[in-house]
């Protein structure tokens, strides 16, 4: 259907490297068109003639969206779009889509796993056992710190702040939380501001969006609100932290672990926050199975289709929720 007989398939340009599902679906039902980044600079007279859709886990800059003159839609790989220009591409008529949901059970298991790994130091109890000090040095020692008695903080009540809140949910702890609204029907405590929530709780989870609404939210003055016993965890997006406030604090003790799974500038993470002794730290990893990142390319492309066939999209952001498709 998106290969129409006798007229050309729809050209989907697809920058930089891509996951090798959505590639292959993409190479059956429309045409490919492989561009090393998405660099209005790398864009050819040939792009700028026929390629009508963006599929992405890259940034889309307004640049890119200008060089694109026949571009119709971007499906972008991830529930998170902040590198994509979606304000601009609503200006333009371009539609946006993300893939909610499919990742939000797999994030929020990861947030627990890298939550635990921190307070109870399970990285380096295993490295204990693997390099053989058990067995010549004795016991790893008693982590420092524990879930018992804590009381988390949710940045970021969306889809995945609420799956991470239903595990917290099990662990007996009080949850509390912050949003740019409340959220109507939970019966978490609610903080109007983020300073309000880091002073009421000791355990931060960060699941709040990138962008500029939440750049660098988590300063030094929300750090030391958290306190000597504070843990902070970081899900969301590395623009949501000051992180050189955060390896000061974490130095000074100002607070007492950090679990992150993402940064600032990945895939560059801080000398200070790796040689840090009270930091556990992955390489974005929080939906990344087999399992998930297939659903994802699948929604990924299942929009594209849906958007060429039926001239409508399944999961629009809301920026370009308007849009309609032309002719
Ligand atoms: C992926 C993510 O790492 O969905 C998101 O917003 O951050 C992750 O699930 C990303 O989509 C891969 O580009």
């Amino acid at each position: 259907m998106t290969k129409p007989e006798g007229g050309l398939p729809v050209a989907i340009l697809v920058p930089a490297d891509f996951n090798d599902h959505a590639v292959s679906r993409i190479d059956k039902a429309f045409r490919p068109v492989r561009i090393e980044r998405a660099d209005p600079a790398l864009v050819t007279d040939e792009m700028r003639a026929t390629v009508r859709g963006i599929a992405s886990y890259a940034g889309i800059s307004a640049a890119m969206i200008d060089a694109l003159p026949n571009l119709e839609i971007i499906a972008s790989f991830g529930v998170g779009y902040d590198s994509v220009d979606a304000n601009h591409a609503a200006k333009r008529g371009v539609m946006v889509t993300n893939t909610p949901d499919v990742l939000t059970e797999e994030v929020a298991d990861t947030a627990i796993g890298l939550l635990i790994n921190t307070v109870r130091e399970l990285y380096a109890a295993e490295k204990w056992l693997r390099d053989g000090d058990w067995a010549e040095k004795g016991n790893y020692r008693l982590s420092r710190l524990t879930l018992r008695g804590r009381s988390v903080g949710i940045f970021g009540m969306g889809r995945i702040g609420r799956a991470v809140a239903r595990r917290i949910e099990a662990f007996g702890l009080p949850i509390a939380y912050h949003n740019r609204r409340r959220v109507e029907g939970l019966a978490y405590g609610y903080h109007a501001t983020l300073k309000g929530l880091a002073e009421a709780v000791d355990t931060l989870i960060c699941v709040a969006p990138g962008g500029a609404a939440t750049e660098r939210a988590i300063n030094a003055e929300i750090l030391s609100a958290l306190g000597p016993n504070g843990v902070f965890i970081n899900i969301g997006r590395g623009s949501t932290v000051d992180e050189a406030a955060l390896a000061a604090a974490l130095e000074s003790g100002a607070i007492a672990a950090a679990g992150l799974d993402v940064f600032a500038e990945e895939p560059n993470v801080p000398r200070a926050l790796l040689d840090a002794p009270n930091t556990s730290l992955l390489p974005h990893v929080g939906s990344a199975s087999v399992h998930t990142r297939r659903a994802m390319a699948d929604l990924c492309v299942d929009n594209l289709v849906s958007w060429f066939a039926e001239r409508r999209p399944l999961t629009p952001v809301p920026e370009t929720i308007n849009i309609k498709a032309r002719g």
